[in-house]
């Protein structure tokens, strides 16, 4: 697969098999979000790998979605706040780029792998945070639900080259 092709085959899988995720898939993808790049490489996150009943319960009360409750592994993505680079000049953190990366990462492994998988970022955050016990500087940003894809990948709906690309 080309990486063009890799990024058509990453699309949002809503509909999953009963199939378990394979651990080795599991670490490969692990394994490919700790090699994603972040600011002055201070790595400002965790993963938490969520398969056992309460806590996939818990997950599944932040996001109250059917089809949510049919993927067999979830991946929360967190930001360490008190671990991220701030740019000086204007206070930006940037632990939540950092994050995006990573779990793009994750996403695009899974694609390799023959899994689908989700961003899902509209869950209740304060919910998340006290169900797995995270501290008090640290922020769940994504969960990743993974997947065997259950019918097909769906097409691209995507704004027009021209529309989004200035040349100067
Ligand atoms: C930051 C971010 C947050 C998202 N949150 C959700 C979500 O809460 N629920 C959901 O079903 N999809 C969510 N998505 C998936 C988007 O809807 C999806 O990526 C977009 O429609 C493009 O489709 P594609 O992923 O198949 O290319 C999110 C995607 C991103 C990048």
């Amino acid at each position: 697969m080309t990486f063009k092709e890799l990024t058509l085959q990453r699309a949002s899988v809503r509909s999953f098999t009963t199939r378990q995720v394979e651990d080795e898939k599991i670490d490969y993808m692990l394994e490919c979000a700790r090699m994603a790049p972040s600011a002055v490489n201070f790595q400002p996150w965790h993963f938490y790998v969520v398969q056992g009943a309460d806590a996939r319960a818990a997950v599944q009360r932040s996001y109250d979605r059917e089809w949510f409750k049919g993927a067999p592994l979830y991946i929360v993505c967190s930001v360490r706040h008190d671990e991220e680079w701030v740019r000086q000049l204007d206070g930006k953190p940037h632990g939540n780029i950092d994050i995006a990366i990573a779990a793009q990462h994750l996403c695009l492994a899974a694609a390799d792998c023959g899994l689908g998988s989700c961003w899902v970022c509209n869950f209740d955050a304060p919910m998340l945070h006290d169900a797995l016990s995270m501290a008090q500087n640290e922020e769940p940003a994504v969960i990743v639900a993974v997947g065997y894809p259950d019918g097909e990948i769906a097409g691209k709906k995507r704004k027009d080259i021209n529309n989004i690309v200035t040349r100067l």
